[in-house]
């Protein structure tokens, strides 16, 4: 049986990902379509309610996107949010203006604990309101159902037509009651039976691998991260002794390939790990432009992958199967129709066209990173590698400035190494990316009585939900000169380090990493 679902439509708001996974943290399956989704589609997936998420546009100008009355006829619960609010209005016959005063922030509010939106909540209420538009007259067959001191309809609802609104965000941490509010939405007006969970579908995925593959063998890209590590442990419990995952390693950080390779040991598949760091480094030699390094890199990881690929060929025949760890995020932004390309948007720049692949397994392309992050967990995934922050595909070699060589990636593997040692003891709050960068410039210390000329380190550390923007992590003083200190003393490989820096920058404008 299907689980129930409910349908997100996409109006260009920032949090669309945010509702998606409120509703599935709630137990009810989730999915975002466009805006503009034709009424036969939205038929066709039935879904239990509908949202409207929030968007920059104003809804009375020409090009702002709308969709079709239809949707509120359907007879299916809807609940729109800001801009999905202000089109419900609009749409209906309501009046839609720009505000006397705009509210940006956590925002008191007044609700009304008849709407079954505020079912079991005080009538004081806080909300998260970013807006420049409001609705300054109701469509008829609607009330009010919340207000600030100056938005006169921070929600409103037609009670016969369930049809449901909110300004604020209830979807954002900022409004404290926010999942309460989507909770009552999904189970007092949609009717939920919360037939979404994790357990359920990792069996489900389990089930449709074994369908879809057969008993054919399958090739698997493993980076060592979280989406295709837990790919491969899905793909190993499904189809246990046809998986050959391919763990390109040589540009990890300390001890990360003999992790990777822990963690896969025990598992029925068919673990290949190829050492590639003399060919990156040879293949890098005097490449110092950050792009260019990027490029070979990706190529190299290709051409590794195609000749274990040929290798395999030989002993199993041809194997039409190559599988990836895709997530819904990366579908969502590589625009919904997907299925058939190989994902262009791959770690280590697009896999080869030539490569004889003619179907793709992907089991993870319907769920978000914190729903892998616990399917990993069920299926006993060492903590390191289920909860490992991002690390990019080319790896520590952008976080070398300039050309590579093997003492600066040992330089910079134990200088991170070290820094990940003392953040991880750290009991405040952790940054949400952290890593050691070797710099291209020397400078001048002491050692002993000796003058020495060695290497500068940067320090980089962020806090970022979506790692689009980030701002630095403000970590302790203390934490800093502890890790500065051990770094300069414990490094002692080749002309060593004298000095280390903490990186400040926000992105934007820099980026989080320095390459
Ligand atoms: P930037 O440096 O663009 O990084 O601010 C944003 C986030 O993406 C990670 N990153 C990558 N991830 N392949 C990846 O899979 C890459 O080539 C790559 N480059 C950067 C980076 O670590 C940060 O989390």
């Amino acid at each position: 049986m299907p689980n129930q679902s409910v349908l997100i439509l996409d109006f260009g708001g920032q949090y669309k990902e945010l509702i998606a996974r409120r509703v599935r943290e709630c137990h009810v399956h989730s999915q975002i379509l466009p805006g503009s989704t034709s009424i036969e589609k939205i038929r066709e997936i039935h879904p239990i309610g509908i949202i409207l998420t929030g968007g920059p546009d104003s809804v009375y100008r020409e090009d702002a996107p709308h969709c079709t009355r239809a949707v509120f006829e359907l007879g299916i619960p809807v609940l729109g949010i800001c801009y999905g609010l202000q089109l419900m209005a609009y749409t209906l016959g309501g009046n839609v203006e720009p505000c006397t005063v705009s509210e940006y922030g956590r925002t008191a509010m007044q609700v009304d604990p008849a709407c079954p939106l505020f079912s079991g909540l005080d009538a004081a209420q806080i909300g998260l309101m970013s807006h420049t538009d409001q609705i300054s007259a109701l469509p008829e067959g609607f009330n009010c159902a919340a207000h600030t001191d100056t938005c006169p309809n921070a929600a409103i609802w037609d009670e016969t037509h369930r049809l449901y609104g909110t300004q604020f965000h209830p979807e954002v941490e900022n409004t404290p009651n926010g999942t309460q509010i989507i909770h009552n939405f999904l189970y007092l007006v949609c009717a939920a039976v919360g037939d979404y969970n994790l357990l359920d579908i990792s069996q489900r995925l389990i089930q449709e691998i074994r369908t879809q593959v057969g008993s054919e063998h399958v090739i698997l890209g493993l980076s060592g991260g979280v989406d295709s590590s837990v790919c491969a442990a899905l793909l190993a419990r499904a189809i246990p002794g046809q998986l050959h995952a391919i763990f390109v390693d040589g540009l990890m950080r300390k001890d990360e390939g003999d992790e990777v390779e822990a963690a896969f040991q025990n598992r029925k598949l068919d673990f290949i790990r190829v050492q590639a760091q003399d060919r990156f480094l040879t293949q890098l030699s005097g490449v110092t432009e950050p792009e260019r390094k990027r490029k070979i890199i990706g190529e190299t990881f290709i051409r590794v992958f195609e000749e274990e690929a040929k290798k395999l060929r030989e002993k199993y025949g041809r194997i039409r199967f190559l599988a990836q760890g895709t997530i819904y995020p990366d579908v969502i932004e590589s625009g919904a129709n997907h299925s058939a390309n190989i994902k262009s948007h791959h770690n280590v720049g697009g896999l080869p066209k030539d490569m004889e692949f003619t179907a793709l397994v992907e089991p993870l392309r319907g769920l978000f990173k914190d729903e892998v992050r616990a399917i990993g967990r069920q299926l006993k995934l060492p903590k390191a590698l289920v909860d490992r922050q991002p690390f990019p595909g080319p790896g520590v070699a952008v976080r070398i400035i300039g050309e590579l060589s093997e003492e600066k990636l040992a330089i910079v593997r134990e200088a991170d190494a070290i820094f990940r040692q003392e953040v991880q003891k750290y009991r405040g709050r952790k940054p949400d990316q952290y890593f050691a960068v070797l710099t291209d410039t020397k400078s001048v210390g002491v050692v002993g009585d000796f003058r020495a000329y060695s290497y500068v380190i940067a320090l980089r550390a962020i806090q970022t939900s979506d790692f689009m923007t980030a701002v630095y992590s403000p970590l302790p003083h203390s934490l800093l000169s502890r890790v500065a200190s051990r770094i300069v003393n414990e490094v002692k490989i080749g002309a060593g380090v004298s000095r280390v820096v903490y990186d400040i920058t926000s992105k934007p404008p820099a980026t989080i990493e320095w390459e």
